[in-house]
């Protein structure tokens, strides 16, 4: 996708290098914006360098960079398929949501025809005042979107809200924009869980499993970036993504409710999840201290989270599982499907040391139909995309 990166006068402008970096490596084509503020802090030769595209602004100090000096802000806004600008001061936020055009970014951004994404960074005071936070209403209204600012140490040496949120989450906002929405998904609101549960002995001891929660994150990304309003029920200690409603869990209980929550409102289930099956019978609150001899733990059966959402299944709601399998996978997985009346199990091919923490995994979708061609062997976040795009195609002939 053409991106143009816009950068404006904050002392953040350095990290713009760096998300154009990432832009590029995740295969977009980028071009930058300077404002005259911007070029105090980052040059335009590191930016030509990074991008290996010409550096536009209205300072006429930068046409050298250009390739073609007689480029327009209109060819410049109809090349962009979408505009970021980051970081976004006060100022051009109070520019654009005003309709002023005094130099090459602010009239670009006037004649966009794609989505525009905004990163604003700012002293506390200054994101506070009410004339920023009207010019950020109008520009929400105006369908753009904008990343907020986090809470930490600002340049200026004072702490509160202003910091420009972390490039992971803004390349993540961006990635979101940028991604084909699938019919499928588009507007609706899909209920994934990941990650492994824990349930606890004693105050210092669990059991749980080897599930990373990464296969859940990545199909929780890939489902937004199709356009889905994704929730995740998560376990495990990976990062939540931006843009996803995330709840955190421990055990097998506590997702059980998290999940049985939102399920109702929900028009469909990815169950990612490695939920513990046992459960220690009893919860010692002192740290259980060690006897002579053998010792005997007693579990019990934990809630079984896909089963129990499955059997509230609505008309139009549908439930997608996971199964692991070392042996006779599509028999043992449509055997799961009947059980739990899913609509399709995703076969992950754990023999031979393979799915659980691995990088490249594989994925067979199967229905009552048969099993449909592998998926993979990818990387999680290629093989999640993968999944979705073959949902897509299938889910209308599952309900
Ligand atoms: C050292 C320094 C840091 C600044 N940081 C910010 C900032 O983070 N956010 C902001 O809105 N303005 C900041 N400003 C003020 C802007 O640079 C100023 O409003 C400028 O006119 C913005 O122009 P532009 O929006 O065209 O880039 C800073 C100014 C200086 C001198």
């Amino acid at each position: 996708m053409n991106i143009l990166l816009g950068i404006t006068g904050g002392i953040a402008a350095y990290k713009a290098c760096e998300l154009a970096r990432m832009l590029i490596r995740a295969g977009h084509r980028v071009r930058t914006c300077l404002t005259d503020a911007g070029s105090r802090f980052v040059t335009p030769l590191t930016l030509a360098t990074l991008t290996g595209e010409p550096c536009f602004g209205a300072n006429p100090e930068y046409h050298e960079w250009r390739a073609n000096p007689k480029v327009e802000h209109v060819d410049l806004a109809k090349w962009a398929e979408l505009i970021a600008v980051v970081p976004a001061t006060a100022d051009i936020l109070g520019k654009t949501a005003n309709g002023l055009a005094d130099d090459l970014l602010s009239t670009v951004l006037l004649a966009a025809r794609g989505p525009v994404l905004w990163a604003p960074t700012m002293n506390h005071a200054m994101w506070k005042h009410p004339a920023v936070q009207t010019n950020l209403a109008t520009l929400r209204g105006c369908g753009h979107l904008v990343v907020d600012p986090t809470v930490g140490f600002l340049a200026e040496g004072e702490t509160g809200i202003g910091r420009l949120a972390e490039l992971e989450d803004i390349f993540e906002a961006i990635q979101t924009l940028a991604g084909p929405q699938l019919a499928a998904f588009k507007g609706k609101r899909i209920l994934v869980t990941g990650g492994p549960t824990r349930e606890d002995l004693d105050p210092v001891r669990t059991l749980t499993n080897r599930s990373s929660g990464a296969m859940g994150v990545e199909l929780a990304r890939a489902l937004r970036n199709a356009g889905a309003c994704v929730h995740l029920v998560l376990g495990g200690d990976l990062k939540a993504p931006w843009g996803i409603d995330t709840v955190r869990v421990r055990c097998a209980q506590d997702m059980l409710e998290a999940c049985e929550n939102r399920w109702p409102s929900m028009d469909g289930l990815i169950a990612a999840a490695a939920v513990a099956d046992q459960r220690p019978e009893t919860y010692a609150p002192e740290k259980m201290k060690k006897a002579e001899g053998s010792e005997t733990l007693v579990l019990v059966r934990t809630p079984d989270v896909l089963a129990t959402l499955s059997s509230r299944k609505h008309p139009g709601q549908w439930v997608v599982g996971f199964a692991a399998e070392s042996e006779q996978h599509v028999a043992n997985a449509q055997a799961k499907l009947r059980k739990k009346d899913l609509n399709a199990v995703l076969v992950n091919d754990i023999s031979a040391g393979k799915g659980f923490g691995a990088q490249a995994n594989c994925l067979i979708p199967v229905t009552l139909k048969g099993a449909s061609e592998p998926i993979g062997p990818l990387a999680k976040e290629a093989l999640a995309q993968g999944v979705v795009v073959w949902l897509d195609s299938h889910l209308s002939g599952l309900q």
